[in-house]
């Protein structure tokens, strides 16, 4: 028997008995428009946030750019090929804002929507079923000019292009995702500031949290009023959040973080209301000026999906005393009103990225959402790792990644015995990419690029996916 860290040798017949999911099961894999289709200047597109922030010396290593990334724009063909040869039953994408409204505001750019009509009908004639996400973090520069996420007509422009893209690939695509990962879009963007825009202030941070939200539900009711039939939601990014002691000190670190990260999503998308603790946490950052009458009802329209992108767990602590005179907690923080708190490693094994590998945590992530929060159908829309991996005579032998994906594929296994409906999860990446600020420095493919040849690889961990996807499931441990 092997164990869950090492799963059979790719081409090994394995006769143990099979851990199955549920049939229809949509086995899939993610990417995202500014991390793979380069051309960042054709076909009408104009610049993004990222455009912007990549082309901003010190903002990305070793100044990458989403130019080139994997020259999708232009392999489109081929590149759904190979999905259709790894057997993927669903690919989960994101359409550029730029390239299809560029500006972000006033008419449709044919050309832009022309190209994702080929990718639409491309899969589909490949058996493979679309999974649209609208926004996976390219604002339109102009957009960000005029104020960006902390203006609360950016929902607004948000509302519509989604109605353009509605009009234009509703009758094809049944699964849409109105925005990936608000959290990263907002405090990422806004608080920190290593992500596009690169702005760092909480209060900033948090009236973009706001307004993602708004602009998620406004885009709600635009696209079912284009597309009644349409099977609509949103992604958002949870960690479980742990103490790092049973001291109270520490438990209040972890609501706290649990409060930002997970929170103060999860309870105005599916309760329609903030959190008071959080609300409280963050009185010194915000007097919530923002929020007006009836946009947490706006916010709360009735989804068919929630999609969970699940990575790692944060583990935390109360401040550090001894951190005086010069409090780490300056810096500009993606924890507005909680900077303070310390982020605690635990010694277990990491990823490329540094993050714990932590596969229980998708369990307790999965169980979370549809115990205390929604019955709806749930999707792992991302889930996956970075590791350094080495091209030896042609091949990729990915052996981390591998027993990455398949302790996380138990896991959500597991959490569908405990209950939860989970329909379908989609690993990140189809092939290595753009990994924002971190450029082509960290790969998550289960596909290696070559960014000077461009040549795929299907790596290990591909192979194997295949075969999970052929027989709907793993063997058991
Ligand atoms: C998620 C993003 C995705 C990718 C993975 C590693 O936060 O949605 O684009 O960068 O992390």
């Amino acid at each position: 028997m092997s164990n869950p860290a090492s799963p059979p040798a790719v081409g090994v017949v394995d006769d143990r008995p099979p851990l199955t999911f549920p049939p229809g099961f949509l086995w899939g894999a993610a990417t995202a428009a500014y991390q793979i289709e380069g051309a960042a200047a054709e076909g009408g597109r104009t610049p993004s946030i990222w455009d912007t922030f990549s082309h901003t010396p010190g903002r990305v290593v070793e100044g990458h750019t989403g130019d080139v990334a994997c020259d999708h724009y232009h392999r489109l063909g081929s590149d759904v090929a190979l999905m259709a040869e790894l057997g993927l039953k669903s690919y989960r994408f994101s359409v550029s804002w730029p390239r299809v409204q560029p500006g972000g505001t006033g008419p449709a750019n044919a050309e832009g929507l022309d190209f994702y009509r080929r990718l639409v009908d491309e899969l589909l004639g490949h058996g493979i079923e679309p999974w649209l996400t609208l926004y996976h973090w390219d604002l339109p520069q102009p957009l960000e000019d005029v104020g960006g996420w902390p203006a609360r007509d950016t929902a607004a422009r948000f509302a519509d292009y989604a109605t353009l893209v509605a009009d234009a690939l509703g009758d094809r695509v049944r699964y849409w995702t109105t925005l990936n990962e608000p959290w990263c879009s907002a405090f990422l963007g806004y608080g920190s500031g290593v992500h596009a825009p690169g702005r760092s202030d909480g209060a900033d941070a948090v009236r973009a949290g706001h307004h993602l939200m708004l602009g998620h539900g406004l885009a709600v009711q635009a696209l079912r009023a284009a597309r009644p039939t349409a099977e609509v939601g949103v992604t958002v990014n949870l960690y479980p959040v742990t103490p790092a002691s049973e001291a109270p000190a520490d438990v209040d670190a972890a609501r706290r973080i649990d409060g930002l990260a997970n929170r103060f999503f999860l309870d105005p998308l599916l309760r329609g209301s903030y959190p008071a603790d959080l609300m409280a946490d963050l009185a010194k950052v915000t007097d919530f000026g923002h929020v007006r009458d009836g946009d947490l009802a706006t916010i709360s329209t009735p989804l068919d999906v929630v999609g969970v992108n699940y990575y790692s767990r944060h583990v935390v602590a109360a401040p550090d005393p001894d951190a005086e005179p010069e409090p780490y907690w300056r810096a500009p923080s993606c924890w507005p009103g909680s900077e303070d708190v310390r982020f605690v490693t635990r010694g277990v094994p990491v990823t490329d990225m540094n993050w714990e590998i932590d596969a229980p945590g998708l369990v307790e992530t999965l169980r979370r959402v549809h115990e205390e929060y929604t019955d709806l159908p749930l999707y792992v829309t991302e889930n996956g790792s970075a590791f350094v991996d080495e091209v030896v005579d042609g091949r990729v032998d990915d052996a981390d990644r591998l027993a990455y994906f398949d302790a996380h594929l138990r896991a959500a296994h597991e959490a569908i015995e405990a209950g939860v409906p989970l329909r379908g999860y989609f690993a990140w990446s189809l092939m290595d990419n753009f990994e924002w600020a971190w450029g082509y420095t960290k790969r998550f493919g289960m596909v290696h690029v070559d960014y000077d040849t461009q040549v795929r690889i299907p790596k290990s961990s591909a192979r194997w996916y295949a075969e999970v996807i052929r027989r709907n499931g793993l063997a058991a441990q």
